[in-house]
C-alpha cells in the first residue's frame, strides 16, 4: 500500500506556520501513529460488524437453500484447538485455480441495500490427507451449498457438516472421509455480500457530477480482505490463477488485473447486462486483487508492448487532470524494468483514481488504485508538493509490481521488506522520471528524520517480527507503520550505499529470478545479497544477514560520538528522553554493526565499520582547526555527536564556507544538534547556533530541517518575554532568504526554477510573514485585495496560497475572513478548500476565533470530518490557544455525545488543544479537566489525555532549564 499516513507538503507547511510541527511533538507523534493504527484496525475489523453472516447448506441438505444451520459457538470454556480456532491455514490444502463471478448492484435493493451477488469456484490440489476444508470468508451470506466436486478424475468426499467460524473468517466443510494427498478437486459456493461504503474488500464509493450521485464498486484487499468479495485462501504465500468475471450495466466500464477476454450481453433479472470475463491472470496473491466497474473514462498510451491507463471520473480526465500520471508512467515502468533487469510482468498497467479511498495507493497487480490527490495533478491549481506525490507514488506502486506482486513476501511480519524497499526505490523512479528535481536527497527529510523521531522512543519496535507474533488481521494492521515504511527505506538506502549500487542490484535480480511467481522470507534477500558480495569482491567485514540483524532485529538507532582529541569513537542506543525506560530487551544489547563514511577538511576519508561499543582510530584525531564529519549525505541509519571543539569548527566552517559540507549534512548537523540537545547531550544554545550561518544559505533542505526543529521553540515561547526576541531574529535570518526570492521571481512574478527552490520559497514567504516582515504582509494584502477585487480571477500562485492568505487573514480584519469564508463554501476543488480553512485560523480578532470555533461544531459549515482539524487550527494559533482550550472545555459534554463514536478524533483534538501548555497552572487545568469530565469520558482521547499531561510536566521541565539561556542567545543573536 502507498503512505495511507503520508504528510503533504501542505500540512506540513500550515504544520510550520502555526508552529505545530516540532521535536517536541514526539509524544504527539507516537500518538499520531497509534491513531493511525487505531484507524486501520478499525477498517480492517469495522465496529458494527453484522453478528450473522450466512451459513452455507450442507451437502447432506439439498432442499433448503439459504441460512439453515446456526453459526456454531466458539468454545468458551477450553482454550482453542480445533484447527478452525487457529487464525492461520493449515499446510493441507494448495489452491492452483479459481473461477470468480461477481454482480455488484449499484442501485440499492429494496431493504435499500447495496449488494453484490457471485459464485465462485476453487480448484485446489490436497498436499497433505485430510477431512476438513477450510477457506476464508468474511460477511458473505451463502445463497446455496457449497458443493465439492473430483477434479481431474478424483472422487469427492460427501459433505457432512458446514459452519462458518466468525473469529477466525473461516467457512469450515468436514467431510466423511479423506481427501486424498496429491488429487485435486474443485469447491463451488454461491453467496451475497454487502457493497458497503466502508472501503473494504468488495466496496462503493459514492461521488456526484453534474449534479448526479454516482456509484462506483470497487475493491480494497489487501491485507485480509480478499475474503469479503468471495471464499479464498486468503494469505499471501498462497498464490494461484484468478478467472474473474464481471457482470454489469452495457453503460459502465469493467476492470481487473488482466485484460478483457471477451464481452457478451445477456438478460438478467430483465435487464440486458454485461459479462465481461478477464483473461486467466498470473499465478498471484489474493490481496493484489481488484475489480471495479464505473462509467469512468481514461487516457492511455503504449510503453513497449505494454498499455498504460490513467482512469478517473469522466470531468477530470475531460480537464486532462491525468495526463501528468500518464506521461511519467512509462519512464518509470521503463527504469524499473531495467533496474530489476526483468520486463514488465503483465500486459497492460490501469491506474485509477478513486472519490473514497482509504490509504494514499494500493499496488493491485496491474490495476492500481489511488486516492484522487495521489494520481490527479491540475497544473492550475495543484501545488508543487501535490506533483511530487503523485509522481512518488506512482513510483512506488509501479516498483511493488515486481518486488511485491511477481515476488510476495510469505507471510505479513516481513511486510517491513515489501514496504521499505518500495519506499527506497520510489525515490529511484521518480528521480528517473523527473531528473532535475534531486528528490533523492529529500528522502533524508521525508523519511529518515521522520522515522528517527519516532524510532527515539522507548516504545519503538523493531522492523521485523517474528512470523507467529502476527496472527489476527488487527496485528498485520498495525505493521503499516512508519517503522516498517520509513525505517524499511533508510536502512536499505544504506544497505545500497555500503555494498555499491551495482551489488545491492545485482542480488536483487537474482533475488527476483530465483523467486518470481513465488513467495519468499527476508533471510533469502540477504543470501542473494551475499553471494553477489562474494562474487564481486566487496569487501566487509561481516556476512550481510549478521549487519542487517542489528537493524532489523532490534529497535532504535545509535548515536555515533566521535572525540575528535582522542581519537574515541563510540555508539549508545540514542533515546531523545534518556529517562524513558526500554522494555524490550534486544538480541544484541543495543549494539550496532554501523558504516562510518566521514571526510576531514571535507576530504573523504576510507569508510569505517564500528562494530563494538568503543574503540579508538588514531585517524579520527583532528589538529589545529580541522574539521571532521561523518555520516556523509546521512546514509547511515544514526546520529552522530563530536566533542565542542569540533562541533566548534564545524560551526565556523559553516559560518565561512558552507557549501563545503554537502546540503543534506547541513540539514543532518541541524537536525543531530536539536536532537541531541533534546537528549540532554549538548547544549540547547549550540543547537540553535546551527541556525546561525542559515542568513547565508538559500538551500531548502537546511532550512526545512531548521524551520521543523523551532517549532517546539516557537510554541514554548510565543506567549512569553522569548517571543520578541526570537521573531527579531527569525525576521534577521530569513530576510536574505526572502529578497533573495523576489529577485530570483522578478517580484513574485513566476515561479523559481528548481523543484525544492519552489519549497524553500514556501518557506521564506511563511516564515518571513509569520515572523512580521513588514514587505512579506504588504505582499500577501495586496496579493489578496487584489483577489478580493476580482474573485473569479485568483492571481496567487498555488504553492503560496497557504501563507498569502494566512498573512493577509491574519493582518487583515472582518472583511478579509469574510471573503475568504466565502471562497471556502464556493471552492470546488478539495485541496483549495484545506487550504482556506486553516488560513482561515489565522485571524487574529477574538470574536472572530471564536465564531469559526462556533462553526467548526456546525455540519452545515464545516463537515464533520473537518470539525476536529479545524479547532485544533485554531488552537495552533497563538492567538487562538486559550479561546479553543475554553470552547473545548466548556463544549465537552456536547462534543463527546453528538460526534463520539464517529470518525471524530479526539486524541488529536486534544494533543491539539494542549501542545503549547508548559506552566503549572495549564497543568492543573488539564487535571481539573480530567477529574471533571471523567464520568462522560474521553473516548479515543484516553491515552492523547495522559500523553498530554505528561508532556505538558516534560515542557514545565524543560522550560525551567532553558529559558534563560534560550532568552538570552535570542537577545544576542537578533541584534
Ligand atoms: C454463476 O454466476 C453466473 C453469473 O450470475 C451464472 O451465469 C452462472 O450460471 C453461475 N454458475 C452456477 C454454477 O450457478
Ligand atoms: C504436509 O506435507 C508436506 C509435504 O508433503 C510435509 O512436509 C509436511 O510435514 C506435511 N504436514 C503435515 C502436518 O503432515
Ligand atoms: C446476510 O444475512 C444477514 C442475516 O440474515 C442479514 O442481516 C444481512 O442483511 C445479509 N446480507 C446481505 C448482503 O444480504
Amino acid at each position: 500500500m502507498g503512505k495511507g499516513f503520508y504528510i503533504s507538503k501542505t500540512l506540513a507547511v500550515v504544520g510550520i506556520l502555526l508552529a505545530a510541527a516540532s521535536i517536541a511533538t514526539i509524544i504527539a507523534l507516537a500518538v499520531v501513529y497509534s491513531n493511525e493504527k487505531a484507524k486501520n484496525i478499525e477498517s480492517v475489523t469495522p465496529t458494527g460488524d453484522p453478528a450473522t453472516t450466512g451459513h452455507p447448506a450442507t451437502t447432506g441438505d439439498p432442499a433448503t437453500t439459504g441460512d439453515t444451520a446456526p453459526t456454531k459457538p466458539s468454545s468458551t470454556t477450553s482454550p482453542p484447538q480445533k484447527p478452525w480456532h487457529k487464525m492461520r491455514l493449515p499446510d493441507s490444502l494448495k489452491p492452483l485455480e479459481y473461477d470468480v463471478k461477481l454482480w455488484p448492484r449499484l442501485t440499492p435493493n429494496t431493504d435499500g441495500l447495496y449488494i453484490f451477488t457471485g459464485n465462485s469456484t476453487v480448484i485446489f490440489e490436497c498436499v497433505n490427507t485430510t477431512s476438513l476444508i477450510l477457506i476464508h470468508s468474511k460477511k458473505l451470506n451463502f445463497t446455496t451449498s457449497a458443493q465439492l466436486s473430483g477434479y481431474a478424475g478424483s472422487t469427492p468426499p460427501a459433505i457432512t457438516d458446514s459452519f462458518m467460524q466468525k473469529e477466525t473468517e473461516f467457512l469450515v466443510i468436514q467431510l466423511d472421509s479423506n481427501l486424498e494427498a496429491g488429487k485435486t478437486y474443485s469447491l463451488f459456493t454461491e453467496f451475497v455480500g454487502e457493497l458497503a461504503d466502508d472501503l473494504a474488500g468488495f466496496y462503493r464509493s459514492e461521488y456526484m457530477e453534474d449534479g448526479v450521485k454516482k456509484i462506483v464498486a470497487t475493491t480494497q484487499m489487501q491485507a485480509t480482505d480478499a475474503r469479503k468479495s468471495f471464499p479464498c485462501f486468503d494469505e499471501p504465500a498462497m498464490k494461484a490463477h484468478f478467472n474473474i468475471t464481471l457482470i454489469h450495466e452495457p453503460d459502465r466500464v469493467a476492470l481487473s488485473n488482466s485484460p478483457v477476454q471477451m464481452t457478451t450481453q445477456e438478460t438478467l433479472d430483465g435487464k440486458l447486462m454485461n459479462i465481461t470475463v478477464f483473461q486467466p491472470t498470473a499465478k498471484m496473491s489474493t490481496y493484489l486483487l481488484a475489480f471495479i466497474v464505473s462509467d469512468f473514462n481514461f487516457t492511455e498510451d503504449m510503453s513497449g508492448n505494454v498499455l498504460i491507463r490513467i482512469w478517473a471520473r469522466q470531468k477530470a480526465i475531460a480537464q486532462r487532470q491525468g495526463d501528468y500520471a500518464l506521461n511519467v508512467t512509462g519512464p518509470i515502468l521503463k527504469y524499473f524494468e531495467s533496474y530489476y533487469n526483468t520486463t514488465y510482468p503483465l500486459p497492460k498497467s490501469d491506474q485509477i483514481a478513486l472519490p473514497d479511498f482509504n490509504a494514499g495507493a494500493m499496488e493491485n497487480w496491474g490495476l492500481i488504485t489511488y486516492r484522487e490527490t495521489a494520481l490527479l495533478y491540475d497544473p492550475h491549481v495543484s501545488s508543487t508538493s501535490n506533483k511530487e506525490r503523485v509522481v512518488t507514488i506512482i513510483a512506488h506502486e509501479l516498483a511493488h509490481q515486481w518486488f511485491g506482486n511477481l515476488v510476495t513476501v510469505r507471510w505479513w511480519n516481513d511486510l517491513w521488506l515489501n514496504e521499505g524497499f518500495a519506499s527506497y526505490v520510489e525515490y529511484l523512479g521518480a528521480d528517473y522520471a523527473e531528473p532535475s528535481w534531486n528528490i533523492k536527497d529529500l528522502m533524508v527529510l521525508n523519511d529518515v528524520h521522520r522515522v528517527f523521531a519516532v524510532d527515539a522512543l522507548a516504545s519503538s519496535h523493531p522492523l521485523s517480527s517474528n512470523e507467529d507474533e502476527i496472527n489476527t488481521p488487527a496485528e498485520i494492521s498495525e505493521l503499516f507503520d512508519a517503522i516498517s515504511y520509513s525505517k524499511g527505506a533508510s536502512v536499505l538506502r544504506m544497505l545500497s550505499e555500503f555494498l555499491t549500487e551495482d551489488v545491492f542490484v545485482k542480488g536483487l535480480r537474482t533475488y527476483l529470478n530465483e523467486f518470481q511467481y513465488n513467495s519468499t522470507v527476508y533471510q533469502d534477500l540477504w543470501d542473494h545479497l551475499q553471494r553477489a558480495v562474494d562474487s564481486s569482491g566487496v569487501n566487509l567485514p561481516h556476512k550481510v544477514q549478521d549487519i542487517m540483524n542489528r537493524w532489523t532485529l532490534q529497535m532504535g538507532f545509535p548515536v555515533v560520538t566521535i572525540n575528535t582529541m582522542t581519537g574515541q569513537v563510540t555508539q549508545k542506543h540514542f533515546l531523545v528522553d534518556p529517562d524513558s525506560v526500554v522494555n524490550r530487551t534486544s538480541p544484541f544489547n543495543y549494539i550496532w554493526y554501523v558504516p562510518i563514511s566521514w571526510t576531514k577538511l571535507g576530504n573523504a576519508q576510507p569508510q569505517y565499520w564500528l562494530d563494538q561499543t568503543t574503540v579508538t582510530n588514531e585517524n579520527m584525531k583532528t589538529t589545529g582547526t580541522e574539521w571532521l564529519l561523518a555520516n556523509i549525505n546521512c546514509t547511515g541509519y544514526f546520529r552522530v555527536n563530536y566533542d565542542i571543539e569540533n562541533w566548534n569548527r564545524l560551526l565556523k566552517h559553516l559560518e565561512s564556507a558552507h557549501t563545503v559540507i554537502p546540503v543534506i549534512n547541513r540539514a543532518q548537523l541541524i537536525d543531530d544538534a536539536f536532537n541531541l540537545a533534546r537528549a540532554g547531550s549538548i547544549p540547547t544554545t549550540l543547537a540553535l547556533d546551527t541556525t546561525k550561518y542559515l542568513s547565508k544559505d538559500m538551500e531548502y533542505m537546511p532550512w526545512e530541517s531548521a524551520i521543523d526543529n523551532l517549532g517546539y521553540f516557537s510554541l514554548m515561547f510565543d506567549r512569553t518575554e522569548v517571543n520578541g526576541p526570537m521573531q527579531a531574529y527569525l525576521r534577521k535570518q530569513v530576510t536574505p532568504l526572502f529578497d533573495y526570492y523576489e529577485n530570483i521571481t522578478s517580484n513574485w512574478t513566476v515561479l523559481p526554477p528548481g523543484h525544492t527552490e519552489q519549497y524553500n520559497q514556501i518557506n521564506a514567504v511563511s516564515v518571513a510573514c509569520k515572523n512580521g516582515v513588514k514587505m512579506c504582509q504588504e505582499l500577501a494584502s495586496s496579493l489578496y485585495q487584489e483577489w478580493m477585487g476580482n474573485p473569479s480571477v485568483n492571481p496567487i500562485e498555488p504553492n503560496l496560497r497557504t501563507s498569502i492568505y494566512c498573512s493577509a487573514i491574519s493582518t487583515g480584519g472582518a472583511a478579509e475572513w469574510d471573503f475568504g469564508w466565502e471562497m471556502f463554501k464556493n471552492a470546488t476543488i478539495a485541496t483549495e478548500a484545506d487550504k482556506l480553512r486553516s488560513a482561515l485560523s489565522c485571524a487574529t480578532q477574538p470574536w472572530i476565533l471564536n465564531r469559526y470555533l462556533e462553526y467548526s461544531l456546525q455540519a452545515d459549515k464545516i463537515r464533520k470530518q473537518d470539525a476536529t482539524s479545524t479547532i485544533v487550527y485554531i488552537a495552533g494559533n497563538v492567538a487562538g490557544q486559550s479561546l479553543a482550550w475554553d470552547f473545548i472545555r466548556s463544549q465537552w459534554k456536547t462534543i463527546f455525545n453528538q460526534y463520539g463514536g464517529g470518525s471524530f478524533s479526539f486524541s488529536n483534538l486534544i494533543n491539539g488543544v494542549t501542545q503549547r501548555f508548559s506552566s503549572e497552572f495549564e497543568l492543573k487545568q488539564l487535571e481539573q479537566f480530567q477529574k471533571d469530565n471523567a464520568e462522560v469520558g474521553f473516548g479515543s482521547g484516553t491515552r492523547a489525555l495522559e500523553q498530554a499531561l505528561e508532556r505538558t510536566r516534560a515542557n514545565i521541565k524543560w522550560l525551567s532549564e532553558n529559558k534563560a539561556s534560550v532568552l538570552n542567545w535570542f537577545k544576542r543573536e537578533s541584534l
